[in-house]
């Protein structure tokens, strides 16, 4: 891509990645018939749906739609093979919760790269609770996947103390807790994304925050009644790019239908703060979340923001861009508390503090984020995605800013949440971005 001189249009946001998940195995899980609406395209969700097909319930996949017809709480089966949970480190995790919690037992798996994400943090805490697993173990002798786990073990409810708020933990052990004795409770030290509890209520099984801020499931086999339909906001983290893109070129842009949760739109906080101008216009809720159209509409001086560990969840996925966009900032911008983002899909801090000093910004790494300087006029350079959907979208977007040529190596790992987003760009920049040497990233091919 070249440096762009427009970003204009008006854009429906995909569905969001997370909704989409946790609709499919809740359907799978229920008993009757879901449809389901809006699903994240990507291959992420894919590898959700196979895995499901896996263990029993029939899920109809057509594009963004899908029909899931489960058999309920007790009418999964042991997978017949390996669970290949592809690049996601949302399928793996809760998926492990459904294979303790049910006592199907079995092997999950997945890519190189969710081979490399640490499993001890899911693993543990089902332990406790009494399921029978294991892990391969990595050089630095920490549990990873492909992971065991026994059949036919019955699990207790236990009280669960996170050291780090993660939705993935969170959600898992609240899907083992569907089939657990007695209360499973989680107690994060910040709220992750509520997207479990919000669906798990539903589909008819009620979720409750205790006074100590602790989320609390009663299971015991109460079975899961499904909504005839359920329709997928837009998501949010992939909003974020074309949000972030039309400040920095300058260009005026408006997302529809997307899930404005509180839970997930820390980066609107966080540019707000910057000084950007983003309008909300509010649409009618789905799934039981808040949806809006979110709209730059005049260009802002962006000025430089701290982002503070207690808001790092909220903006997790966002990190990235938002990095790209404190390279145009006034000022020194600071990421802290976010340690986490060195085990997805990549080291995320070292990719982008690496992608950004080859492109010209002053960006120093931290242990637990990133301190950048701005604003800096970036250079074109070649970019290693390093099989990250998010760096590969990230850059994309920090080359339609920068002087001469930008190339992403691996841009088709895009295709793990947002397929079709180079074209996309390419459509919204008018032709400052050449897809033609986009390929399919290997998950989208093979599901
Ligand atoms: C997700 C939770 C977050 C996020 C990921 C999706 C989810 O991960 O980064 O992209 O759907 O639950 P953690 O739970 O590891 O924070």
């Amino acid at each position: 891509m070249i440096r762009a001189s427009r970003f204009c249009g008006t854009v429906l946001a995909p569905g969001d990645k997370s909704i989409s998940h946790r609709a499919l195995i809740l359907a799978a899980l229920a008993r009757g018939r879901c449809e389901l609406t809006n699903l994240a395209p990507g291959a992420d969700v894919r590898s959700t749906a196979a895995c499901l097909r896996s263990l029993g319930a029939q899920v109809q996949l057509d594009q963004s739609a899908a029909t899931v017809t489960g058999r309920g709480l007790s009418g999964l089966k042991a997978p017949n093979g390996t669970l290949d949970c592809g690049n996601s480190g949302t399928t793996i995790r809760l998926l492990c919760g459904v294979v303790a919690g049910s006592g199907v037992g079995g092997v999950l798996d997945g890519d190189e790269s969710l081979r490399r994400r640490p499993m001890k943090r899911v693993l543990d805490p089902l332990r406790l609770m009494g399921a029978e697993a294991e892990g391969s173990r990595n050089a630095r002798g920490e549990e990873t996947a492909p992971l065991w786990f026994q059949p036919g073990r019955r699990l207790v409810g236990k009280r669960h103390q996170l050291a780090i708020a993660s939705a993935q933990v969170k959600s898992c052990l609240l899907l083992s807790g569907l089939w657990a004795d007695g209360q499973t409770v989680v107690r994060e030290p910040h709220l992750s994304r509520d997207h479990s509890e919000r669906m798990l209520c539903a589909f008819g099984v009620p979720v409750q925050t205790l006074p100590d801020g602790g989320i609390s499931i009663e299971g015991q086999g109460r079975e899961l009644t499904p909504p005839e339909n359920l329709h997928v906001p837009g998501d949010p983290s992939s909003a974020a790019f074309l949000i972030a893109a039309a400040l920095m070129i300058q260009g005026q842009v408006e997302v529809r239908s997307v899930d404005v949760n509180p839970t997930r739109i820390g980066f609107l906080n966080v540019l707000r703060r910057m000084g950007a101008e983003i309008e909300l216009t509010p649409e009618v809720e789905s799934a039981g979340d808040p949806v809006a159209s979110m709209a730059v509409r005049k260009s802002s001086n962006l000025k430089c923001a701290d982002v503070l560990p207690a808001e790092i969840p909220a903006v997790v996925d966002e990190l990235p861009i938002l990095s790209v966009l404190a390279t145009q900032a006034q000022g020194l911008s600071t990421i802290r508390g976010a340690a986490e983002l060195r085990y997805k899909e990549s080291d995320r801090i070292a990719q982008v503090a690496r992608g950004l000093s080859a492109m010209g910004a002053v960006v120093r790494e931290l242990d637990d984020g990133l301190e950048i300087h701005g604003p800096s006029r970036l250079r074109g350079a070649r970019i290693d995605s390093m099989s990250d959907h998010r760096i590969a979208m990230s850059f994309a977007i920090a080359g339609l800013a920068a002087d001469g040529e930008t190339v992403i190596d691996g841009a088709e790992w895009a295709d793990i949440s947002f397929p079709g987003f180079f074209e996309l760009l390419s459509q919204l920049s008018g032709g400052a971005v050449s897809v033609s040497r986009v390929e399919r990233s290997p998950h989208a091919r093979d599901k």
